[in-house]
């Protein structure tokens, strides 16, 4: 049962990406110093070259999806949000690929998709916008395949004492001003400076994917460790079945 908090941070975050969609890209590229784009190409090669559907959830206004879509041009590749308005603007990008992209309006906490249906879900910095993480990454985990992928890109506050004290200042100073000067919205980016400063730390994440079910579970740090890739493969059988002489 879903808490009036829960339900108040929903509709937060559903109208923060609502209204700053038109700057979206603008300011991802332009406070990340153009970085998120070889995040984005790290997430993409470690998906196997055989992979023949992906699911890109929190998929926002696209980029993610169509960089899988160009990389693997046989695979079916559907993009998923809960924000209508972020997937209109990925619909629109998508146009110029050669073959289509579905996108759906979906709650990454119930997807619409059978158990065991793609061979990799990726979600970039979608996570730290979920209160509900562990059922987000069950419900991840659930619609791949045994021995397909699930990997999630996110932000974080580095370990490294001089990485962390910078990226603390540019969170808490930068990102905050820029984005409020371009977008005209000083509370998304205040919250989306906020989500970054709480959100888990690389172990901590590791124990979510886990117990969600996955294995061989690696983070794998970019850029001083400010963005990490986490990824997890689905075991055959379910982790927590044991067997009966145990
Ligand atoms: C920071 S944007 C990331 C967009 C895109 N993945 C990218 O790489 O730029 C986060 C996205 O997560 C979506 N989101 C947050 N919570 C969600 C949920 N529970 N289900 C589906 N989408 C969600 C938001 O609507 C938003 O489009």
């Amino acid at each position: 049962m879903i808490t009036d908090n829960e339900a108040q941070h929903v509709n937060n975050v559903k109208q923060i990406f609502k209204t700053i969609k038109d700057r979206y890209d603008f300011l991802n590229h332009l406070l990340s110093g153009r970085r998120d784009i070889a995040w984005r190409k790290a997430v993409v090669k470690i998906l196997s070259p055989d992979i023949k559907a992906v699911l890109d959830l929190a998929a926002g206004t696209g980029d993610l999806t169509i960089e899988i879509a160009r990389r693997f041009p046989d695979a079916i590749v559907l993009g998923a949000d809960f924000v209508p308005d972020m997937l209109h603007l990925a619909v629109e990008k998508s146009k110029a690929l050669p073959k289509p992209i579905s996108y759906v309006a979906a709650d990454a906490l119930c997807l619409p998709f059978p158990d065991n249906h793609f061979d990799a879900v990726t979600m970039a910095f979608g996570l730290r916008n979920i209160v509900r993480k562990e059922l987000a990454l069950s419900e991840m985990t659930r619609v791949v395949k045994p021995g397909g992928i699930v990997a999630v890109l996110e932000m974080t506050l580095p370990a490294w004492w001089p990485a962390r004290l910078f990226f603390h200042w540019y969170l808490t100073n930068v990102i905050p001003f820029i984005g409020s000067l371009i977008s005209r919205k000083p509370s998304a980016y205040e919250y989306l400076s906020a989500s970054i400063h709480t959100f888990l730390q690389p172990e901590e994440l590791s124990v979510l994917f886990s117990k969600a079910g996955l294995i061989n579970i690696r983070a794998k740090p970019l850029t001083f460790g400010i963005c990490y890739l986490h990824f997890g493969t689905v075991a055959k059988e379910p982790a927590n079945i044991q067997s009966p002489s145990s």
